[in-house]
């Protein structure tokens, strides 16, 4: 019944709309992922989409970030899931899909700001991103890191930015 597919042009309203009801409509200015996604467009080979027949209803997308200036890196977010779907194991799946779909294309780390509980079984740890810094800091244990090479987080410190 359900389609994970990449993400088209013609799924941005419809992922905007899903946003807004997951995160609200400030999330621009409340969220500190946000500031790293501003002026930025997400890869579009890591963007992915569940859809049904005729309906779409969830979505993960990834943006590149820096590393200290130079090392380049993924942040992965939002992911959202429509609320008539959750607890289904979409999120799960997409979660799964692109992070596989990464490594694939060779990117050696991943960045989340997210419910460690959640993002733990697929690899995140928040110890991976102890030397990292935000550019606002965030409650204890949700900024995390993963390491789809293992070995690509380690002795990185710094702030992340996003590219410029
Ligand atoms: C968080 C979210 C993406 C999960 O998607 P989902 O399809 O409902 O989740 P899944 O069905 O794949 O996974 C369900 C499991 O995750 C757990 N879970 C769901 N949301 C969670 C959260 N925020 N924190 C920790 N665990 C969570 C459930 O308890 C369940 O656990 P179980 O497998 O042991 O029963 C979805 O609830 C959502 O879109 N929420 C609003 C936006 C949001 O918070 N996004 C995450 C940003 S970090």
């Amino acid at each position: 019944m359900f389609q994970v597919t990449q993400e088209r042009p013609g799924d941005k309203p419809n992922i905007e709309k899903l946003l807004d009801k997951s995160f609200g409509t400030d999330r621009l200015q409340t969220r500190v992922a946000y500031a790293l996604r501003s002026d930025v467009s997400p890869l579009p080979e890591l963007c992915f989409v569940m859809r049904g027949p005729s309906f779409l209803c969830a979505s993960i997308r990834y943006w590149p970030v820096l590393i200290d200036g130079q090392q380049p890196c993924l942040l992965l977010g939002p992911l959202a899931v429509g609320q008539a779907w959750r607890g289904g194991g979409l999120g799960k799946i997409l979660l799964g899909h692109s992070l596989a779909r990464a490594k694939i294309l060779g990117h050696g780390a991943v960045l989340v700001i997210g419910d460690p509980d959640y993002y733990e079984p697929f690899g995140f740890a928040a110890a991976l991103a102890d030397n990292l810094t935000l550019p606002r800091p965030v409650d204890p244990g949700r900024f995390q890191g993963c390491e789809l090479i293992p070995g690509s987080l380690a002795g990185l410190s710094g702030p992340v930015t996003p590219v410029a």
